[in-house]
């Protein structure tokens, strides 16, 4: 199967030019201009930019959480990041306490496998940390699995003491592993909870009243300062408060090897979410919880200015119906997290590059390429060059959308951006050299989608 995709605008995180490029099986052959070379198929891209395929690199598809799993799974999840623009995702495995790495690993490739319409890799979350999970550690980065998440909050579930965390940071100094963090402080947070929910305080806006900036702040500089004790570079995921992003500068500007992405939710929505009428703000319930609205511009200039790296979604969606309201009556019992695998990059281009915040090229960078550089997927994903992955967005910078559950692919009853309307979408996408979606509609084919064995960091 050969593709030839002429006259697009080429758009890297370095480059910006006309172009023609020659697909040849999975992988991109040529690039030039006037390029005369007989395909299977001819895409006409002028007007239209090319983008490296996006990379989302923190979802969770199928994930148990809250009594609950999220309402996407790898076929339907995959299928709807596919249509925004996104090629590869990075999702989560969890080993919880007792169980290997390994099987962890296993039960998580289970459910990509036959589903996936993209490809996709896994980071681990640990649940604990002794002798036998350190040494599983080295085997998982050794089979392409070379980041673990870890949490500072939710005791009981998840939580990690500083003690396990700075064990596991060692580690990725020998194996080359990346720890990503989720930074807020959990014991502030449960007893915040328990006092408000003692008070008669059970309504969805309480969850973020219970999580402060600073309780965000807190863990991001003390995972950050434990992570430089052991001499390692660290990711913060899921960046929402400008008092963290501080920490995170700070610590860039002394030459701390700090990484750190935020979502779309912490760029285009805001506390005041919460303060939709009855049980609506259920719909918004995630951790960290959305900031007062002049965070947004810190975000947008931490992104600007590179000490915000990445930008992905933490796609975890729950229907209202059935899911949101297990926390109809305790804002605590509200299974955590939303949608948004599939708005991801109209989003960030119509909110980022359109209003002048970000170039295109950040925009690519933010997006596909720094994610890539980062988990350990670049070259062969993140840019369009010569020997990389066919992985191409044809881009309508033009095209006028009004998101709406009525008419985005995620199985999920309601969208947090409903009736929003963006201009530029991902109009053709290629997925290692074939087409998955078509002017709009998905062609390709669950189960297409390959495990992605990943590099240790650069
Ligand atoms: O609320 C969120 N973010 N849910 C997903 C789990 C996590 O912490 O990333
Ligand atoms: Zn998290
Ligand atoms: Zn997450």
């Amino acid at each position: 199967m050969s593709l030839l995709i002429k006259h697009g605008t080429i758009v890297t995180a370095v480059d910006q030019y006309v172009g023609d490029v020659f697909v040849e099986g999975e992988k991109v052959s040529t690039i030039g201009t006037a390029l005369d070379i007989p395909a299977d198929r001819v895409i006409d891209a002028a007007g239209k930019y090319l983008f490296p395929g996006g990379i989302d690199v923190h979802t969770h598809l199928d994930m148990p959480f809250g009594g609950t799993n999220s309402a996407d799974d790898f076929e339907s999840g995959t299928i709807a990041a596919a249509h925004g623009g996104t090629t590869s995702i990075v999702d989560f495995a969890i080993q919880f306490r007792g169980q290997t790495l390994h099987d962890a690993w296993e039960t998580w490739m289970k459910k990509a496998e036959g589903k996936a319409a993209i490809d996709y890799g896994f980071h681990m979350i640990m649940t604990e940390v002794n002798d036998r999970i350190e040494l599983e550690m080295d085997a998982l980065v050794r089979q392409g699995i070379t980041s673990f998440k870890l949490f500072m909050a939710y005791p009981g579930v998840f939580m990690l003491d500083d003690a396990s965390i700075f064990k596991a940071l060692m580690r990725t100094g020998r194996n080359g592993g990346t720890i990503c963090m989720h930074a807020e402080n959990g014991g502030v947070i449960d007893v915040l909870t328990k006092k408000a929910l003692s008070e008669g305080k059970t309504a969805p806006k309480y969850h973020a009243l219970t999580r402060p900036a600073r309780a965000e702040a807190e863990a991001t500089h003390r995972a950050i300062a434990l992570a430089e004790i052991a001499d390692v570079p660290i990711y913060i995921v899921h960046l929402s408060a400008a008092e963290a992003l501080e920490m995170v500068t700070e610590a860039r500007d002394r030459g701390v090897p700090a990484f750190a992405e935020t979502c779309p939710q912490y760029l285009f929505l805001s506390y005041d979410n919460y303060e939709e009428p009855g049980f609506e703000g259920a719909k918004y319930v995630m951790s960290p919880p959305l900031r007062p609205k002049d965070t947004q511009d810190r975000l947008w200039r931490g992104l600007a200015f590179n000490d915000l790296q990445a930008i992905s979604t933490d796609h975890c969606p729950f229907c209202m119906k059935e899911q949101k309201t297990l926390g109809e009556h305790d804002f605590s019992k509200i299974p955590n997290g939303a949608p948004g695998i599939e708005t991801r990059m109209s989003l960030v281009y119509d909110g980022g590059v359109r209003t002048g915040r970000i170039s295109l090229n950040r925009f690519v960078e933010l997006t596909s390429t720094s994610p890539a550089k980062i988990f350990g997927l670049f070259p062969r994903k993140g840019t369009i060059a010569p020997g990389s992955d066919a992985d191409i967005v044809v881009f309508d910078p033009e095209k006028r959308v009004r998101l709406s559950v009525t008419t985005l692919h995620m199985n999920v009853d309601y969208n947090p951006y409903e009736g929003r309307e963006v201009v530029g979408a991902a109009e053709t996408v290629i997925s290692r050299g074939k087409v998955v979606v078509d002017g709009g509609q998905f062609v390709g084919r669950a189960g297409a989608g390959s495990f992605l064995k990943r590099s240790t960091r650069m």
